[in-house]
This record gives C-alpha cells, structure tokens and sequence, in this order.
C-alpha cells in the first residue's frame, strides 16, 4: 500500500502522510492527482491516523465523484480553471480577433404554405428523433417549492409541464410511425437531465402518475453532477466551511447534458437503432412543441448538424444573439453571443452603431431560445472526440479591484448551447426563427421579480407563461378560421397582460397546423369570458358558437361534433395576491385562480359518433 508509492510528494503534506495507512491504492492515486495540481491545502487540517477516519475516507468518496464525473477527471478540472481564471484577472475578451456577422438560417411563417410544409416534414422525421429535456436546475430565480417541470402549464385543466411535454412526444411518435413508409413502430426515447436538486422529485412524478403513458423504459433519467468550487485564482479548491472533509459544489450547468448522454452510450444504441436526430429543451416552456415539428422538418430539409430554435429579437433586447463569428485566423463558428456581448462586439469590428434593428424591425441577429436539433451522426462524432466537454466559462465577484480574492467560491460553468464552439468550419450551423408568440413563454421569474421587469420586455413569469399559452391557441385558431374575441388587458400580479380566451387542447387533438384545419369548420366563434379544454382526438368544431365553459373528453374511437351556441355562466377569474398563504402556491405565483361558476362539461366513453350542443 503506501509503501509502494512515491514518497516523495506526500513527504511535504504530513498530515496527509500520517494517513496513507487507510487509503486505497485507488484512493492514494487521487491524493496524488490533488497533491500533483496544488491541493495540498485541503489535508492541513487532518488529523493524525485513527482520528476521524471514516470522515477521511467519506472525502475520498466524494473525491472519486468529482474526479469521474468531469471530462478528463479532476486535474482537467483544476487546469481548465487555472486557466480561466487567469483571463478573467486580465479582463481578457473571449471573442478577441473575431469579428460577427450574421448567420444563414430560416424564417418560418406560421401557417403558410412552407410552414405546412416544413411540419409535416416534421412528423416524418420525428420517429427518427430522441428527446433530451435539461431539468436539472435550480429555479432560484422562480423561487417555487418543487420542481418545475411539475408546474401546472396552465391551470384550465391543471396538465403539469412534463406530461405535456411526454404526450406531445407520444402524439408525434403516433403520427409518425403512422406514416412510416416500412410501416414499422418505433418508440421515441425521452431522456431527463436531472441533478440532485431534481432528481428524486421527477422520478416519483414520473412514476405516481404511470410515466404520463410513456413505456417507462422509454424514459432515461440522466443526474448530473456537481463540480468542485474554488476558492481563489490558484484554482485551490475550496472546502466547506462547516466540514472540513468535503468539498464545497455547485451546479456546473446545463452543458453537462453533453457528456452525461456521451458516457451514458445511448447514442451508439441510438445510432444502431437508426434514429437520426436529438432535440434538446428546457424545463417550462409551455409553446415549445408548437415549434418542434416545422423545425425539426428544416433541420431535415437544409441538412442541418445543429439547428438553433430562434425568435425575432429587438436590437439589444436581453436574449443572446446567434451569430457567425469568424477569427482572423480563418476560424469561425455559429453561437450565441450574450446580448451585453454582442453589442460591443459589433462597435469594435467596424460597425459604429453597434446592434440596431434592420428593414425588418428587428436585429439580424436572432433572439436564440436555447432549445436545439442537432444532426445525431456528426454528433456523436464530435463527441467522440470531446468526450462531451464543452467550452467552460467562469464568472468570480472579486472582493476589489486587484482581483486577488473572491467574495464567495466560484466554479466552472458550461451551457448547452455552447456545443458548436469546437465544431470545424464544415459543420452546417444554422437556425431556425419562429414567431414568439408561437414558440416561447419560459416560467423563469417570481411574481416580485417579474413585476419590475421594464416595461417592454418580457415577464418570464408564471402568470405571463399561461397567458402566453391561451394567446397561441387563440392566434392558431383565429388562423384555422375561428372568430376568436380580442383579449382584454389585465394586471396580475403586478404585470399587465392580454387575456385571451382560455382555449387549451390534448396534443393529440392538434399537433400541427394541417390537423387542426382538418378539426375546424363552417362559422365558429368563441367570446372572450369564455373557456375550451378539448382533451378527447377525434373532436371537431362545427359552426360553434362559443360564450361561456365548455370541457370535451372522448376516447379515440368516438367522434364527436362541437356545434350550435352553447352559452352558461362559464368560468371568471378571480385575483389572488402571491403573498396570499393559504392559496397553494401553483396558483398564487400566477395571481389569479378559476371561479368555475358553470360549464358544460361532456365526457365520451363509448365508440360512435356524438355531437355537442347546448
Ligand atoms: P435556467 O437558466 O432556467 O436556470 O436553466 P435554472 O438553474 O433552472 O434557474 P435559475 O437560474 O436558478 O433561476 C435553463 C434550463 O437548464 C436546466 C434548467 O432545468 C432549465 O431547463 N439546467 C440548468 C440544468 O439542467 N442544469 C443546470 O445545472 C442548470
């Protein structure tokens, strides 16, 4: 045992030495590894041999995570970081020698004939996919008890993020393997980054409620892990202040969804198995499958190796950009560039007014939302190569100007979308641009926070997230033919908002637009006060006329016609204030709940054909 180790590098850490007796030799090599990249600090306080020894050897256990969990273990770690902090003490700029210019991509316009078009593309190729949601994060900023993704998305039927989420995945692998041309079946994968954070808390929801339908063994759970924090720009690593045997961590973000599905080896099985894509998303975004079909059918239509789902973005708006940079020494690559960078960018490369919006209105470069198609061959390649690192940033708050301390810990961070950074010029890199209103409302802000947002951005909030849900629906709708009433303008919460009708559907009734169309005929209108929930498939909306609560159930073989003027009481919402503790918390952080004064509420449990009027 430690007799047959160099001596030599724990004779100067004696504390360490004097325990070597009750190391492994695995263990001893990761004393070494610490020693060798300038940890000796982190034994000083060790007691002699027989003291605390379990506590010791808990250390290296939690040694041996961080070492394994991290792309080239933890002297990778500590070098990497080394190095970024030593940039950061010069202030160095991370796009030095490169100049912006903007990208190539596609503009899609929701419901013409190429978007049509690019959907059902979609739908063909969605079997081919496998999808990765990140939900390993903390929501500090939304402050809410759980975890996210078992939020109501709205709170008309109450359908948490991950079951709409899991039955848009089932309603597009229906529709695609139906139209498969070997008629074979096949299941899409669904993979969930989870952290310690979320970990347990997504598992019991996925299994109290029979995985929202899903096979569970069509279902991953992925943890990621936490990584080391670092006490000062030696990159020493800092211990807590309350153990002395552990080393503090912190979430090293949502990049490590990379290396987690590389080592996991479900790409080659993937790969095998002939899927072709994996698309990546975030925790509450309740509009994002309304984007998911048409772009995936761009990514099959350009041949994309990474498509970057993107909305119309003001210049200088507070949304990344995505951007082509390209070095002066011939490099170049298609990112995001944080909106506080991208703007002196522009004025140091030659264009004096920096980010400004063009014919359009907008900036030319688009507001990216973080969610992704990437190409599954050239990835896996890539990651063959990375092992799924991705470029690393770190942000220290020095205590001063000579940016010799920290005021607390800091760490490595990475992020998702930072994947294309280190692919070669060849790969194909581009977006695709959605109308926000379709494609994005995040619940990332706490009602407090949200209510100070300036006027003009975007709320982030629960209550803008529901909204922003019952407005899509009204908009496809209005599209698909519908009178639907102009909303109203609200203040909930302390954020004014426009009410639309409250119009929710199952996915499968209406997965894209062409589907939709099918389900709507002759005149229909639905007033402003009014509420639809439509969760049965084989509903059809027929020279409705709509004022007033109507919820449709119906099993897939009954067909059932939604006509003529149904008309009661419905349901008025009622303010709640967010402070108010004895409104539960899913519907306080929205600042308004449901009075369910009347409806027609019509259930089908038999096959045939049925039709609704009041
Ligand atoms: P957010 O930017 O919303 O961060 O993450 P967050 O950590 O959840 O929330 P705040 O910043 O503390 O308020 C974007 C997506 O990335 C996931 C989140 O779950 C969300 O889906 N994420 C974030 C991870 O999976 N892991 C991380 O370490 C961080």
């Amino acid at each position: 045992m430690a007799s047959t180790v160099d001596s030599n590098i724990f004779s100067s850490v004696p504390a360490l030495q004097s325990n070597l007796g009750i190391l492994s030799p695995d263990q001893i090599e990761l004393a070494k590894i610490l020693l060798e990249n300038g940890q000796s600090h982190l034994f000083q306080q060790w007691p002699q041999l027989g003291v605390d020894d379990k506590q010791k050897l808990d250390f290296f256990d939690q040694i041996a995570r961080l070492n394994s969990s991290y792309p080239g273990g933890l002297a990778a770690y500590i070098k990497t970081a080394k190095e970024l902090l030593a940039d950061s003490k010069l202030g160095k700029n991370p796009y030095d020698g490169f100049s912006p210019s903007v990208p190539s991509g596609e503009n899609l316009t929701f419901g013409n004939e190429n978007f049509i078009e690019m959907e059902n593309r979609g739908v063909v190729e969605a079997r081919n996919a496998a999808f990765v949601l990140v939900a390993g994060g903390l929501g500090e900023r939304l402050g809410y008890n759980g975890i996210k993704v078992a939020l109501p998305r709205e709170t008309t039927t109450g359908i948490c993020f991950l079951q709409h989420y899991i039955e848009s995945i089932l309603a597009l692998q229906e529709a695609s393997n139906k139209i498969a041309s070997d008629g074979s079946q096949r299941d899409i994968p669904f993979i969930i980054m989870t952290s310690d954070d979320t970990h347990s808390r997504t598992l019991e929801l996925l299994e109290s409620n029979s995985y929202f339908g899903m096979k569970p063994t069509q279902v991953h759970l992925l943890k990621q892990e936490k990584v080391a924090c670092l006490d000062d720009n030696d990159a020493r690593l800092a211990l807590d202040p309350h153990n002395k045997y552990s080393i503090q961590t912190k979430p090293h973000g949502h990049g490590d969804v990379h290396s987690l599905l590389y080592s996991s080896g479900l790409l080659h099985k993937w790969l095998d198995a002939g899927l072709k894509w994996v698309l990546f998303f975030q925790d509450t975004n309740g509009l994002l499958f309304n984007a998911i079909p048409a772009s995936l059918g761009v990514s099959a239509t350009k041949q994309y190796h990474v498509n970057s789902l993107a909305v119309p973005r003001k210049a200088k708006e507070a949304i990344g950009g995505i951007t082509k940079l390209t070095h002066v020494d011939g490099r170049s690559m298609v990112i995001n560039v944080e909106y506080n960078q991208l703007d002196p960018l522009l004025r140091a490369s030659g264009f004096p007014d920096g980010d400004v919006n063009c014919e359009t209105g907008f900036s030319p470069f688009p507001g990216n939302i973080n969610q992704l198609i990437l190409d599954l061959g050239p990835y896996k390649d890539e990651l063959q190569k990375t092992g799924g690192a991705i470029k690393e940033f770190v942000n220290p708050k020095y205590k001063d100007s000579t940016k010799t301390a920290f005021k607390s810990s800091t760490r490595l961070e990475c992020m998702m979308q930072d994947y294309p950074k280190t692919l070669p010029p060849t790969a194909r890199v581009g977006f695709t641009v959605m109308d926000i209103w379709l494609a994005y409302a995040p619940v990332k802000n706490n009602p407090e926070d949200a209510a100070k947002v300036p006027k003009g951005n975007p709320y982030h909030s629960a209550t803008s997230g529901e909204m922003a849900i019952y407005r899509a629906n009204s908009l496809i709708l209005q599209k698909a033919g519908v009178k639907v009433e102009e909303p109203v303008k609200q203040v909930l919460n302390g954020q004014e908002v426009e009410v639309w009708s409250r119009i929710t559907w199952k996915p499968k009734w209406g997965m894209i637009f062409s589907d939709i169309k099918k389900k709507v005929s002759g005149n229909c209108e639905v007033s402003q006060r009014s509420t639809m929930a439509i969760k049965g498939r084989n509903v059809f909306i027929e020279d409705l006329s709509l004022d007033g609560a109507l919820i449709v159930d119906s099993i897939d073989d009954a067909e059932v016609k939604l006509g003529g003027l149904i008309k009661n009481n419905g349901w008025t919402m009622e303010s709640v204030d967010y402070k108010d503790t004895s409104v539960p918390e899913e519907i306080r952080i929205r600042g308004f709940r449901f009075n369910k004064v009347e409806q027609l509420e019509k259930y089908f449990t038999q096959p045939g054909k049925f039709s609704v009027e009041d």
